[in-house]
């Protein structure tokens, strides 16, 4: 009898300390990679640059003129493309924006002393010497490493403008303007492949209805000749945010449906949706509430309904989506720095920025089947930008730290990735209630290596979770990296221009069933499958 009791005592005990075990490492969150379950090959597009002619990003930021103290190659701040490098930009916008629409690319050739000066009608009627020109800009594309990407003139501009530019740009032969090229210094053609026609054109860009610019498309596109040998990569002007009525109608327009019924849609490659977060519901770029602070990442993560339903509407013209989605400008959007020209957009950039950043790129991960191409806006000096630069200094911001981080999905393929996770409720602008996801995940694959982006967005608590592979047996994790920070304000200065920056994370000698995640974190997790 004693000694029954004494079985089921110990059958009880072990049933207690299972419980209380299961308990105490139940994961609130798991993350589920299916390694059979491929969405689609990453384009490294996605993790695209632009860069305008606006503020202090053009000038000072990348060109300060050969003749400047400031080390530089050819006009060109040496600090800025070193940095640069290191995030692998896959290729960068320019001149604009709603520059791009002013701007006449002739205006940017030949010596720099002759050039015309212009006024930058859009940023704070500037002078614009066009010293940073054509030239200069492939110069700059090549010594980072990165594909050049140009948005060309429709408000403003002429389709011979355009036909003129690509001629100047890509004609191998004996033609006036292929000379010309020549003379100014560069005999073998430039090979632009990425071209944007028009920028908002339902804005800056020549405040358009969606039809109207659709028959412009077609014609601009019409002399869009001296395609590189892979062929041009055309982006037409899309919506900004939820103007759904813009899809529709440039879509009913460019399929012909419009004219004649038929629904052949040719010479495009993307559409441009622009999506920035922000408003000063948000507080500025460095002071907001917690509340705040979780608004504005529910903000950024409302890019996931608008990539589905523009997806829709273009689905309905363009079934076999020939027409991918291009995000060629996004990003957050605060109030200027005290004490900047507001016309400059200058903005201070804080580990919530950071979160904005990793949250919209896991997004673009788990729908690259989707996106072709995404712009972050700006590089440098502008908005949510890379590099902050004053005089002859640097400093990289924590976002450009997501964009080093995150490189190796560059090309990889994104596999499908299930997250159950908790909501956390906060009360949003004009007293909403409102939730977010306590984690998000993206996941991808090239070769050997698995990288999982894992985002923990509470402000204060940490986030453990379950991570399962399926199909795969053989994952072993090799690193984690994580950007976190005690505070969730915290941003690089002049002063202190290391306080959010990546570490590594020490790996214990046994397999982990879970990891925690630091409270505001965005985490890297390499894993080997060798
Ligand atoms: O990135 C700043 C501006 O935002 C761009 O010039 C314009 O296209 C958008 O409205």
């Amino acid at each position: 009898m004693a000694h029954q009791t004494s079985n089921r005592l110990t059958v009880l005990c072990v049933m207690l300390t299972m419980s209380l075990t299961s308990l105490c490492f139940a994961a609130a969150n798991t993350v589920t990679v299916n390694a059979d379950k491929k969405i689609a090959t990453i384009n490294p597009n996605i993790y695209g640059h632009f860069a305008e002619h606006l503020g202090g990003c053009i000038y000072e930021g990348i060109w300060v003129g050969p003749d400047s103290d400031i080390p530089n190659v050819r006009g060109i701040r040496k600090d800025v493309v070193q940095a640069l490098k290191k995030i692998k930009p896959p290729v960068i916008r320019w001149p604009g924006g709603c520059f791009a629409d002013s701007y006449h690319w002739r205006d940017g050739i030949g010596p720099c002393d002759q050039r015309p000066k212009t006024v930058n009608v859009h940023w704070g009627r500037v002078i614009e010497n066009n010293h940073f020109g054509t030239h200069e800009f492939f110069d700059f594309c090549e010594q980072v490493g990165t594909a050049p990407m140009i948005a060309a003139n429709v408000g403003s501009g002429t389709p011979q403008e355009l036909k003129d530019w690509l001629e100047y740009l890509n004609f191998n032969g004996d033609s006036t303007l292929a000379n010309l090229r020549a003379q100014n210094g560069h005999p073998e053609p430039f090979n632009l492949r990425y071209l944007c026609i028009g920028n908002e054109n339902w804005g800056c860009g020549g405040s358009m209805d969606p039809s109207q610019y659709a028959r412009l498309y077609r014609l601009f596109s019409e002399y869009c000749h001296f395609p590189p040998k892979e062929g041009f990569y055309r982006i037409a002007s899309g919506p900004s945010d939820d103007n759904y009525t813009w899809t529709k109608d440039f879509f009913e327009e460019i399929s012909g449906r419009r004219a004649n019924g038929r629904n052949r849609i040719g010479r495009i490659e993307a559409f441009d949706m622009h999506y920035y977060t922000g408003a000063k519901s948000y507080g500025t770029a460095t002071e907001y509430t917690t509340d705040q602070f979780y608004g504005l990442l529910a903000k950024c993560m409302h890019v996931e309904e608008l990539i589905d339903k523009h997806w829709q509407i273009m689905a309905e013209y363009d079934p076999g989506h020939s027409v991918k989605l291009g995000v060629c400008e996004w990003g957050t959007w605060h109030q200027a720095m005290p004490g900047t020209n507001r016309k400059f957009l200058r903005q201070q950039n804080a580990v919530r920025d950071a979160l904005v950043a990793a949250l919209t790129l896991n997004i673009f991960n788990q729908n690259c089947d989707k996106i072709g191409m995404a712009n972050i806006a700006q590089t440098i000096n502008v908005l949510q930008c890379m590099i902050l630069t004053k005089g002859p200094r640097m400093i990289t911001t924590p976002t450009y730290h997501v964009f080093e981080m995150y490189a190796p999905h560059q090309g990889a393929d994104a596999l499908q990735c299930d997250v159950t996770t908790s909501q956390i409720h906060f009360t949003d602008r004009n007293n909403t209630q409102n939730t977010i996801p306590n984690v998000t995940a993206s996941c991808s694959r090239k070769a050997d290596t698995i990288t999982l982006s894992l985002v923990n967005t509470h402000a204060s608590k940490e986030a453990v979770v379950a991570i399962n592979f399926q199909n795969l047996e053989n994952a072993r994790l090799k690193s984690w990296r994580t950007l976190a920070t005690a505070d969730i304000h915290a941003h690089n200065t002049f002063q202190n221009p290391n306080a959010v920056k990546p570490t590594a994370v020490a790996l214990p000698a046994s397999p982990m069933p879970t990891v925690t995640l630091p409270p505001a974190s965005v985490n890297i997790l390499t894993y080997t499958t060798k």
